[in-house]
């Protein structure tokens, strides 16, 4: 089957999730943060969806911009940062993380190629409107997609029902690519052809399902439709 609608994950996919520490840290008086701010990233987007898993398994649902607040905070508090106003600038950040350099390029692409493009995210959508807006790319999307329309985060299958609802394509129209390994393999399990991007070589998940592509970036996806 041709691919009609390519399908993004948004954070670590399209936008930067380790730019806000990156960039807080390079701020005048932040040499605390200077020293720690690889792994208060990690910490805060390990925490971020371990909390959203949890959160739709006991089906205790929050907007990801609580989880997001809630797994930064246990991160600054491993960390020994105890600063309301890094806080307040961490989260700043967040709303506006960059794009991938790469990814405008791609996008316009397929676009050229008469494709829909999307993005289906955990995120709220005042997050997902605040990333896009400032990376300049919602000129190439034709939906941006978050889970608040369905309650409950990614993997459930709820969520990845939203696309065939927003195109009225099947499963097997869609390409979708994520940088997350279990985001990969859940939509591979549902049936799209699945793209994982490996941005930092780690060993594949052992999960539901295999992605069908394995890319280091996204320049190379639109020779996969
Ligand atoms: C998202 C997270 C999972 O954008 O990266 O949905």
């Amino acid at each position: 089957m041709a691919i009609k609608v390519c399908v993004f994950d948004a954070y670590g996919t399209l936008f930067d999730v380790t730019a806000a520490a990156r960039q807080a840290a390079e701020q005048p008086g932040q040499a605390a943060l200077a020293e720690i701010w690889p792994a208060l990233a990690a910490d805060w987007r390990a925490k971020q969806l371990e909390y959203s898993w949890l959160r739709a398994i006991t089906g205790d649902h929050v907007p990801f911009w609580q989880v997001t607040q809630d797994g930064l905070d246990w991160a600054m508090e491993k960390a020994g940062l105890d600063d309301p106003e890094l806080r307040e600038l961490l989260l700043a950040l967040y709303w506006e993380l960059a794009a991938y350099r790469e990814v405008p390029m791609m996008l316009a692409t397929l676009k050229a190629q008469g494709l829909c493009c999307a993005i289906l995210s955990n995120g709220s959508p005042d997050m997902l409107e605040g990333a896009v807006d400032h990376s300049g790319i919602g000129l190439y999307l034709d939906a941006v997609l978050s889970v608040e329309d369905v309650g409950v985060f990614k993997p459930a299958r709820a969520v990845y029902d939203m696309v065939g609802a927003r195109f009225g394509c099947s499963a097997d129209d869609v390409l979708f690519a994520s940088s997350n390994g279990w985001d990969a393999a859940g939509a591979a399990a549902y049936g799209f052809r699945t793209v994982w991007v490996n941005r930092t070589g780690l060993p594949q998940d052992r999960l539901m399902a295999q992605p069908h592509h394995v890319l280091t970036d996204l320049t190379s996806l639109p020779e996969l439709v």
